[in-house]
């Protein structure tokens, strides 16, 4: 009994540091969040969920011109609009910081803002969209 407990003892050492190294893996953090990491990740999304309809012509949107995103009057507005309706009748359908991310991708695509800030409710806040 004794000698069978001994030879699995590899076994079960190899055992534990898998366990460990998918627990480490499960745990860590992802990378803090740039301005260019939220603009890729809006650029992504956008083109995953909102092209198919804003980026052809005629498409089932409109055009998201910057004219036409400059009516939402502020960063907040567009935000609450798109998170709200978009993608269309699928309101809600993102994650909150997946909605920041199209936001600022948006914004910094139409030369609303630099791509110097991480977009969220606070740095959005009193952002007015002037064309
Ligand atoms: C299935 C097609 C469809 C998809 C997908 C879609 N939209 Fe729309 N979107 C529309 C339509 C239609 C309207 C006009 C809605 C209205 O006037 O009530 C609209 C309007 C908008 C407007 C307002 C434009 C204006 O005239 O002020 C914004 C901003 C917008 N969409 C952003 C997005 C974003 C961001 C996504 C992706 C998350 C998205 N849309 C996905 C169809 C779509």
């Amino acid at each position: 009994m004794l000698f069978e407990t001994q030879r699995q003892a590899p076994l079960l050492f190899t055992f534990y540091v898998l366990l460990l190294i998918a627990f480490g893996a499960a745990c860590s953090k992802p990378p803090p969040l740039t301005p260019e990491t939220q603009f890729t990740q809006g650029k992504g999304l956008y083109e995953a969920y909102c092209a198919s309809c804003h980026e052809i012509d005629p498409g089932i949107g409109p055009r998201l011109t910057k004219e036409v995103l400059a009516t939402r009057l502020s960063a907040t507005a567009l935000f609450t609009y798109t998170r709200k309706n978009m993608p269309y009748e699928a309101g809600n359908t993102l994650q909150e910081d997946e909605y920041w991310a199209i936001t600022a991708y948006l914004l910094v695509q139409h030369g609303f803002i630099e791509n110097d800030v991480v977009l969220s409710s606070e740095t959005a806040d009193g952002l007015m969209l002037e064309e």
